[in-house]
């Protein structure tokens, strides 16, 4: 595995670790030489460590101690067949031996308050945001210990562009709602490819949101991106043509210069969560 100093660099270029040297713990170097892998050798990750990954997953902080969050993971051939069917723009998703999703769960708190008889009077917004955080967290901690012991992760939001049919395809009942997929196995590669961050100067921030100079940082980062990690195709050159230098930010802007998830809303108000 390569250094934490390379990967501060890979990543950050000089700016954490400008003299190159510090140690640092191996769960950090770990965590700090991450990458995720859409590739995998044959051989699914047996049942035995899946269930301690998500253990490990499930250790994690919840809000509130509500633990409103849940794994599905698919192990029947036919409903893994039928996921990789609704995530079928996501080619790689086929060679992932495995693939658990990541729910929101505002349903057990429903039920609590059934069982204890006690009014469930917060039906807004926050109830899904609340959900929906503590399944990130959830999948994080997956993720990290996944990498921990050698394994490599996809995460796949592709999920929400089905929901519906992901969500009648796991049974999801009312107040259960996919976040997001996750594709694990024993990676292809050796080590995965340390994708570049923006610089730490303009995400994180001392006592006071600091505006940065966007343009200029984002100039900056798309150059650098550029000379070590050039995109390998550009997005929808049909739309938007074909440029001589692609960029980050020209590859997230046209990402969202197309329309997607628009029935998400739609789905999560139908599964019975109020949004206001
Ligand atoms: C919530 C979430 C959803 C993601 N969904 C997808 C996906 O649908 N398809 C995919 O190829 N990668 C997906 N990714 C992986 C990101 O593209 C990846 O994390 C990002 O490009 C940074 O690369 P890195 O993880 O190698 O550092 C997802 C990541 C997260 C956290």
């Amino acid at each position: 595995m390569i250094t934490a100093s390379e990967s501060l660099r890979l990543r950050y270029e000089d700016e954490v670790n400008p003299d190159g040297s510090g140690d640092v713990p191996d769960m950090l170097a770990v965590m700090l030489a991450r990458g995720s892998c859409r590739s995998y050798r044959d051989g699914s990750v047996e049942p035995g460590l899946c269930s301690l990954l998500c253990a490990a997953a499930l250790a994690s902080p919840t809000k509130s101690d509500l633990q409103q969050r849940d794994i599905v993971i698919l192990q029947d051939p036919a409903v893994k067949a039928g996921f990789v069917e609704l995530v079928g723009a996501e080619a790689w998703v086929r060679g992932a031996p495995n693939v658990a999703v990541f729910c929101g769960n505002n349903r057990r708190q429903r039920q609590l308050h059934s069982l204890r008889g006690h009014d469930f009077v917060n039906d807004h917004l926050d109830a899904f945001f609340n959900a929906t955080v503590d399944a990130a967290i959830a999948l994080s901690a997956f993720v990290t210990a996944a990498e921990a012991v050698g394994l490599g992760c996809c995460a796949i939001s592709a999920v929400r562009n089905e929901a519906a049919a992901v969500s009648d395809l796991l049974a999801l009942p009312d107040h259960v709602f996919p976040v997001a997929g996750l594709a694990f196995g024993y990676p292809a590669a050796d080590a995965p490819a340390i994708s570049m961050r923006l610089p730490l100067s303009a995400t994180v921030h001392q006592d006071r949101y600091t505006e940065t100079d966007a343009e200029a940082v984002i100039k900056d980062y798309d150059l650098r991106r550029q000379a070590q990690q050039p995109y390998g195709h550009q997005r929808a050159p049909d739309v938007f043509g074909m440029v001589e230098t692609y960029c980050w930010s020209e590859d997230k802007s046209r990402q969202y210069a197309l329309p997607e998830r628009r029935s998400f809303g739609a789905f999560i108000r139908s599964k019975g969560f109020n949004l206001t």
